[in-house]
C-alpha cells in the first residue's frame, strides 16, 4: 500500500520549478514489467503447455496459442510508447510540462497509431489514416509543449555581471565545474562548464533556456533557484550578456 502511495506520488507530483523525470521512470518500469511477465508467465508457460502435448501425442489445447498471440499483441503496441519513454529525459519539455503525465499519454497513442499501420501494413493492407492519426497527435505535442517562456518577477535597476555570476556560483558550479561536488556528478553535465566568466558569457543562451524558458535547471531545482535569481540571469542575458 505504502508502496502504492509513492508510485501515485511520483507520478502526479511535480517539483516546484523544475520538472519531474519520475514520471517517465515509473510508466516505463510498469510496462516494461508487464511486458517481461507477459514472457515469461504466459507466452513462453503456454509453448511449452503446447510442445509437452504434441510430445505425448494429443492435440494440442488452442487456448494456449490464444492467450500467447493475445499477449505478443500486447507487447507488440507497447514497444513504440516503451522506446520513447526511454529516450524521453532528452526531450525535456515534454517531462516538464505541467500535464507531462497527458504528453506521455499523447505521445503513446500517437506511438500505438503508427505502429497499428505497420501492422496493418504486414498484412497487406495499407491504410494512412493511422500514421495520419500518429501525426495529428504529435502535432498537437507539439504546439502544447512549445516552449512558453517562465512568468518572472520584474526586476529593480540594472543587473550586474558579478550578480549573475554568484548565481552560478551558488546554484550550478556545484554541478557544473571541471569537478563537481554534487554527489553522484562526476563530470560536467553536458560538457557545460559555468565557473568562469568566459564559460558563463560563452553559454549564455543555453542558460537563457534552461533557466528562463523551460526552468528544468538548475535539475530538480536541487540548489534552490529563486523566482528573484532566474529574473536576474534573464535580464543580464537580454541585456547582451556582458561582463561589466
Ligand atoms: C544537480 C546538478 C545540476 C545543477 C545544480 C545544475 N545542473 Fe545543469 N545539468 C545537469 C545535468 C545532469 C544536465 C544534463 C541534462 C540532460 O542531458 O538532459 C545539465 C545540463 C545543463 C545544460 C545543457 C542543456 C542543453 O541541452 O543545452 C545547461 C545549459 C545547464 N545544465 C545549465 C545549468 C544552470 C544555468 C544551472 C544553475 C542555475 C544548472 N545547470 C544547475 C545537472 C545540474
Amino acid at each position: 500500500m505504502r508502496c502504492w502511495a509513492r508510485w501515485c506520488s511520483g507520478f502526479l507530483s511535480r517539483s516546484r520549478g523544475g520538472s519531474d523525470r519520475r514520471l517517465a521512470i515509473h510508466v516505463g518500469t510498469a510496462i516494461g514489467t508487464i511486458m517481461a511477465a507477459n514472457v515469461f508467465f504466459v507466452i513462453i508457460p503456454g509453448q511449452k503447455k503446447m510442445v509437452d502435448a504434441m510430445r505425448a501425442g494429443q492435440l494440442p489445447d488452442p487456448i494456449y496459442g490464444k492467450r500467447g498471440k493475445q499477449r505478443s499483441v500486447h507487447n507488440n503496441y507497447f514497444t513504440l510508447p516503451v522506446l520513447f519513454i526511454m529516450i524521453s529525459n532528452h526531450y525535456a519539455s515534454t517531462y516538464s510540462h505541467k500535464h507531462a503525465w497527458a504528453v506521455l499519454v499523447l505521445i503513446s497513442a500517437a506511438a500505438v497509431s503508427i505502429r497499428h499501420f505497420f501492422n496493418r501494413r504486414h498484412k497487406g493492407v495499407v491504410d494512412w489514416r493511422f500514421p495520419a492519426i500518429g501525426a495529428v497527435l504529435l502535432g498537437v505535442v507539439a504546439w502544447w509543449t512549445a516552449p512558453q517562456a517562465l512568468k518572472l518577477p520584474k526586476v529593480n535597476g540594472p543587473v550586474t555581471f558579478d550578480q549573475v555570476r554568484g548565481i552560478m556560483g551558488q546554484r550550478c558550479v556545484t554541478c557544473h565545474s571541471p569537478t563537481p561536488t554534487f554527489a553522484g556528478i562526476a563530470q560536467p553535465p553536458a560538457g557545460v562548464l559555468l565557473h568562469t566568466p568566459d564559460a558563463i558569457v560563452a553559454n549564455a543562451q543555453r542558460i537563457y533556456q534552461q533557466v528562463a524558458v523551460t526552468g528544468i535547471m538548475p535539475l530538480g531545482n536541487v540548489t534552490q533557484m529563486t523566482p528573484e535569481e532566474r529574473a536576474i540571469v534573464a535580464a543580464w542575458i537580454a541585456d547582451g550578456a556582458k561582463v561589466k
